[in-house]
């Protein structure tokens, strides 16, 4: 059997600014999606979280309009697209394919802004290119996912799929992607965060963005978040980091993509952390909070207090 696992994302300084050509910052979280593949009688896809499964001809999964099939759409783009790869590149022959059942578990709550389907994307595959003994590389596991979020969504940025194939902390520019080394990702790698899963997203990212084209100060407010993300990467004292994440927060709220619930824990985060901000498109989501060991109890009983779905994470690379 075949175990592979990807981490999910978050996105740490300049989300919204980045549609716009400045840098954002985004970051590989441990929390994980696990793919297993095994030989089966028939193809089976297994959704575990979800409690769905799917039984398909594999034949079928390389002609099929993946859009057609609601919550499976990711993994059969995914195994459609890796298999149509292992053929062209790696000398896969298509007419002798064995059957599988492929089954996803995830640590990542959906829909708020972690990267669970770019998870769930790049895990499969990887498990798929593994079961069938080819060896893909991060950049071709990268190209893969980013086909993938593509053809399912119409249109997609490159951030999920690349900070999940390649780990550790990605500097993105439009769709360019550079890894950074060096005294920031030591930092980083001293920070323990928590990610608050605040409310549901009420809106989807491309609303949120389309809301935000339409702030009229919104040049100076972006030029703001680019200069924070530049400071943030010769940033290596703790309590300068938090502050420079509660005044990008402060600029997302600005930009009207806070809420109510996300200001408030984003508050505890500051009073209890070295600081906190949203991360990804907003409208709801989670909050990143940088932890102060030394007040750690206090922060976890406040959010607990709040009711507030927070997990323990760490960079992973
Ligand atoms: O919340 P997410 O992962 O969808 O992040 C969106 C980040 C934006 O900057 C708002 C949009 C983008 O494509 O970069």
């Amino acid at each position: 059997m075949v175990l592979v696992e990807s981490p999910a994302k978050v996105i740490l300084f300049g989300e919204h600014a980045v549609v716009y050509g400045y840098r954002a910052i985004s970051m590989a979280i441990d929390l994980k999606t696990t793919c297993t593949v095994e030989e089966s009688d028939t193809t089976i896809i297994n959704l575990k979280d979800l409690k769905k499964r799917l039984e398909i001809p594999i034949e079928e999964i390389l002609n099929l309009d993946v859009n057609e099939y609601g919550d499976f759409k990711y993994v059969l783009c995914a195994i459609k697209n890796t298999l149509l790869y292992l053929s062209s590149h790696k000398n896969l022959d298509l007419r002798d394919l064995r059957s599988f059942k492929l089954t996803l578990t995830s640590q990542i709550p959906i829909s708020c802004g972690l990267g669970s389907s770019a998870s769930a994307t790049i895990s499969t595959i990887r498990g798929i290119s593994k079961f069938y003994g080819s060896y893909l590389n991060d950049d071709e596991v990268a190209k893969i996912g980013f086909g993938v979020e593509k053809e399912v969504q119409g249109k997609a940025s490159a951030t999920d799929t690349a900070t999940i194939t390649y780990k550790g902390l990605l500097e993105i520019e439009r769709n360019n992607i550079k890894r950074i080394k060096g005294e920031l990702k030591e930092f980083i790698k001293s920070c323990k965060f928590l990610i608050c899963y605040c409310e549901e997203r009420k809106k989807k990212t491309s609303e949120l963005v389309n809301e935000v084209a339409k702030h009229k100060n919104k040049d100076e407010i972006f030029r703001k978040i680019g200069n924070i993300v530049e400071k943030s990467k010769i940033t290596f004292n703790k309590n300068e980091f938090g502050k420079l994440m509660n005044m990008n927060h402060n600029l997302l709220k600005e930009l009207g993509v806070s809420t109510l619930k996300l200001d408030e824990v984003v508050e505890i985060g500051k009073i209890y952390g070295y600081g906190a901000k949203l991360t990804g498109a907003g409208g709801g989501g989670c909050v990143i909070i940088l932890v102060d060991e030394g007040k750690e109890d206090d922060l976890i009983n406040e959010l607990k207090e709040r009711d507030v779905e927070y997990f323990e994470c760490r960079m992973v690379y």
